[in-house]
């Protein structure tokens, strides 16, 4: 019998209202159960908004300091159990071994940005325009904040919202996607080890379709973070719009790498597979296409095929593999129907198939492929695929590569190889992106930096860094008056009298 697991409300492990349940399966072995989680609905939600309003009532007057002290612990426990988690991640989710590891570093990161964060929690002293009158402003936390998270950084990602969120005073619930939710499990087991108070963080497994879309629609619910795909953010995003709720986006994106022809070509060939083909592709930030210019092309792809055929697939848990399996039978196949889109429009240069064999049968493979001569405007050249798939178009000139990176719809990520300085600065000055590397891959954003793309990829908001801070608390102003008679802004100070 595979174990059954709970959902987290008010600092209770409870079953949900439902008594439904759905199954966690692995990737790389579908035979493989890894448990039973929740199938909750409406009233758990409900039960989660009433837990995490109580949760804030207390939380929201705990100095801020005291709160980072926790998020510190956090940080704590997690390097403890850095393996443990990473190899459930693994176990649920595909990726490799090396990768969830990095993965819960990420997380790590973040807890202890978090935890320096609660003593720095800025506001800002200012001038007032009037003799005797104090001015400034302070920030504040807004209440329960809903958190929508993917299964590709299932613990990274869920890291990256609450801990900002509760360092600025708020209490969340969150929803991890269903692919993953025995990390996320994990990780709030940990909040709770470290000291959170009852309330202050809810976790309510279930499907996008029921439990997420309840969070969004309640009323309750004044804070949405989601990072998903572009089409599901749009109905958050008209949802939210018609509920006045603040919300940050993190979603699709079709990243680009361009190599010139005075780059270090052995060094770009181990970035391009490192983007393209780490996490199989499932990354947003993942380099879905590759921008040869023309001097180098033939030189560049067939080395790249040469290294790419030797990329190992199988479980991630194993030694040596380099490339794990999709996530799940819906991925795959939408991969594979790109596959289909590519053979049409493209040239297969690699791959291009579902990958068989010893180990590979049970799991949801699919062959590292390459398609070169594909055209800039074309579906796989500007359509988000999530997968292993690497289009190459050849190009002559840099303001080209700039101009066919900018016509896609989304804007994460870029990336510049080259040893020339002004060209170096031309892209972080052209590329459309909200992240621009030169001579580093599409992937690999550092926590403590802000993470977000402009377009289509988001709604102007920042994951992690020093911006989100600003995205999980309101600014309030504050002004005093010592000087004992009513002083009129703008009018006393200026114009005594205009007869
Ligand atoms: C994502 O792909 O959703 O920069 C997040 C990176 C990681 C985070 C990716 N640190 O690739």
């Amino acid at each position: 019998m595979a174990d059954q697991f709970k959902n987290f409300i008010g600092g209770e492990w409870v079953a949900p209202s439902t008594g439904n349940y759905f199954e966690n399966r692995n990737p790389a072995r579908q035979s493989d159960l890894i448990g039973l989680f929740p199938r909750s609905g409406r009233e758990d939600v409900d039960r989660a908004v009433a837990a995490a309003k109580k949760g804030f009532e207390e939380w929201r007057l705990t100095p801020a300091p005291a709160r980072g002290d926790i998020l510190r612990k956090v940080g704590d426990l997690l390097t403890e159990r850095k393996d443990e988690i990473a190899k459930a991640a693994t176990r649920e989710m595909g990726k490799t071994i090396q990768e969830t590891r990095g993965d819960v570093q990420e997380g790590i990161d973040t807890a202890y940005y978090a935890g320096v964060e609660g003593r720095r929690l800025f506001g800002k002293t200012v001038p007032s325009e009037l003799r005797n009158k104090w001015a400034m402003s302070v920030r504040r936390p807004i209440g329960v904040c809903g958190l929508i998270t993917p299964f590709n950084f299932p613990l990274a990602i869920p890291t990256w919202k609450m801990f900002p969120a509760l360092v600025c005073g708020n209490s969340v619930i969150i929803k991890p996607a269903e692919d993953t939710p025995h990390t996320v499990a994990l990780l709030v087991e940990i909040l709770e080890e470290a000291g959170i108070p009852a309330g202050v963080v809810n976790l309510v497994h279930g499907l996008g379709e029921e439990v997420g879309s309840a969070i969004v629609e309640h009323p309750e619910i004044p804070v949405i973070s989601f990072t998903g795909s572009t089409d599901v953010g749009s109905i958050i995003g008209a949802q939210c719009g018609r509920m006045h709720k603040r919300l940050s986006l993190e979603m699709g994106g079709k990243n680009a790498q361009i190599v010139m022809p005075d780059a270090d070509l052995d060094l770009a060939i181990d970035g391009v597979l490192w983007g393209a083909f780490g996490t199989t592709g499932q990354r947003c930030t993942a380099t879905s296409r590759l921008l040869l210019h023309t001097d180098i092309h033939d030189e560049f792809v067939e080395r790249l095929i040469e290294r790419a055929r030797k990329l190992k697939l199988g479980y991630g848990l194993e030694k040596d593999v380099d490339v794990g399996p999709l996530i799940h039978e819906a991925s795959r196949t939408k991969v594979e129907e790109y596959f289909e889109i590519g053979k049409q429009e493209a040239t297969l240069v690699l791959g291009g198939e579902r990958a068989t064999g010893e180990g590979l049968d049970d799991g949801f493979f699919v062959q590292p492929t390459i398609f070169v001569d594909v055209k800039p405007g074309s579906r796989l050249a500007t359509e988000e695929i999530f997968g292993p798939v690497l289009s190459v178009i050849r190009f002559s000139e840099l303001d080209e590569a700039i101009r066919i990176n900018n016509e896609v719809k989304y804007g994460l990520s870029s990336s510049l190889y080259t040893r020339d300085s002004v060209s170096s600065f031309r892209a972080f000055q052209d590329l459309d992106n909200g992240i621009t590397y030169v001579n580093a891959p599409t992937i690999g954003a550092e926590a403590h930096l802000p993470f977000g793309g402009v377009k289509q990829t988001g709604n102007g908001h920042r994951e992690g860094g020093w911006e989100v801070y600003e995205f999980y608390s309101e600014t309030k102003v504050c002004y005093l008056d010592y000087s004992g008679k009513l002083q009129r802004a703008q009018i006393d100070n200026y114009d005594a009298s205009p007869y």
